[in-house]
């Protein structure tokens, strides 16, 4: 499996696409058979934190079109909302992400939504392909020199049985010290309707950052120390200045962005609908379209301030609460 990808063989998809699934009538969701190359990728988190991968994703992916849902009226996930609230919003933007937007993949671009959520939509949406990302435990355990590695995530994901399985699985030579970072995901959410600070460490982000990277404990390259920190937050990405300051230039900093994107590209090659590479490139305006549950002004910030992305690609959406997966027909 790649490093820091959430993802599994598909066989259902593939027989469903060679159109031996045998089932295709019985499908809940008939219009996964219909996406072609040209069809969008769903890209969704609770709030702005997935734009980081969104940002990897068109870097690896630069033909391709994308659907981006900030579900930031519904934001925080991870600090106290429990599964049961994650796992009905990861559902209901699943499926208005296919039935409004026609997408032939979906990523979820949030650690939280991945741990709670992702073995439940596999399960119920067995035809969409999906990826999810996960703390980066596996790559560091393998760079790390000096055996000793911080993780800053949601309290959702470190309380998560994937989570654990995760550091059992690679902390054999490696120790990890977790800090679950309440509020730091909401602070940085509301960081983009405030102005561009002129001090980034006069902030609530850097406030946050500071506290916990000081729980952490001993940052370094000598025996006992931490070398090493897995930004296991996709919205703490954007907290990566005010974490340098804190931590100096020779701490490497571990996130998932670039991977998740490469699988992405795997996962369309043997579907067979990676998006024509020849032509020329699509504008910003057509190829990605980002929509959000919360503030409006806050996305358009944020698509700007980290994308360079103009205020045309944003718009709001409701997506509400749905009810359990539809029944066959
Ligand atoms: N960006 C999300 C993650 O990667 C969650 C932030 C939140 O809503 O708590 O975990």
């Amino acid at each position: 499996m790649p490093n820091g990808c959430s993802s599994k063989p598909w066989p259902e998809h593939e027989r469903a696409r060679a159109g031996i699934l045998g089932a295709a009538s019985k499908s809940l969701y008939p219009h996964l058979h219909m996406t072609s190359p040209a069809s969008p990728i769903g890209v969704f988190d609770s709030g702005i934190g997935g734009l980081s991968v969104l940002q990897a994703l068109r870097h690896e992916l630069p033909h391709e079109r994308f659907i981006y849902l900030a579900d930031s009226g519904y934001a925080p996930y991870g600090d106290a909302r429990g599964d049961a609230f994650v796992q009905q919003r990861t559902r209901t933007i699943a499926r208005h992400l296919c039935e409004q937007h026609q997408i032939k993949v979906l990523v979820i671009a949030c650690n939280t939504a991945t741990a709670a959520a992702v073995d439940m939509l596999r399960a119920e949406m067995p035809e969409l392909p999906l990826i999810g990302v996960e703390p980066a435990i596996k790559p560091a355990s393998l760079s790390s020199q000096t055996g000793h590695v911080g993780v800053m995530a949601t309290r959702g994901t470190v309380s998560s049985a994937r989570f654990a399985r995760l550091v059992a699985d690679h902390g054999q030579r490696v120790q990890f010290h977790v800090q679950p970072c309440d509020g730091l995901a909401k602070a940085i959410e509301e960081s983009t309707e405030q102005p561009v600070p002129a001090d980034p460490m006069a902030t609530e982000v850097a406030r946050l950052c500071a506290r916990y990277v000081n729980a952490l404990g001993s940052f370094g390259q000598k025996t006992g120390e931490m070398d090493s920190l897995v930004l296991g937050c996709t919205h703490y990405i954007f907290a990566r200045e005010q974490l340098r300051t804190l931590l100096g230039p020779d701490i490497q900093f571990i996130d998932t962005g670039a991977p998740v994107a490469r699988q992405t590209r795997r996962v369309l090659e043997r579907l067979g609908t990676l998006a024509s590479e020849s032509g020329p490139l699509p504008a910003a305006e057509g190829q990605v379209q980002l929509m959000t549950t919360g503030s409006l002004q806050a996305l358009q910030a944020a698509a700007s301030r980290w994308l360079d992305l103009p205020a045309q690609c944003c718009s709001s959406v409701q997506v509400g609460e749905s009810s359990a997966i539809p029944t066959a027909a």
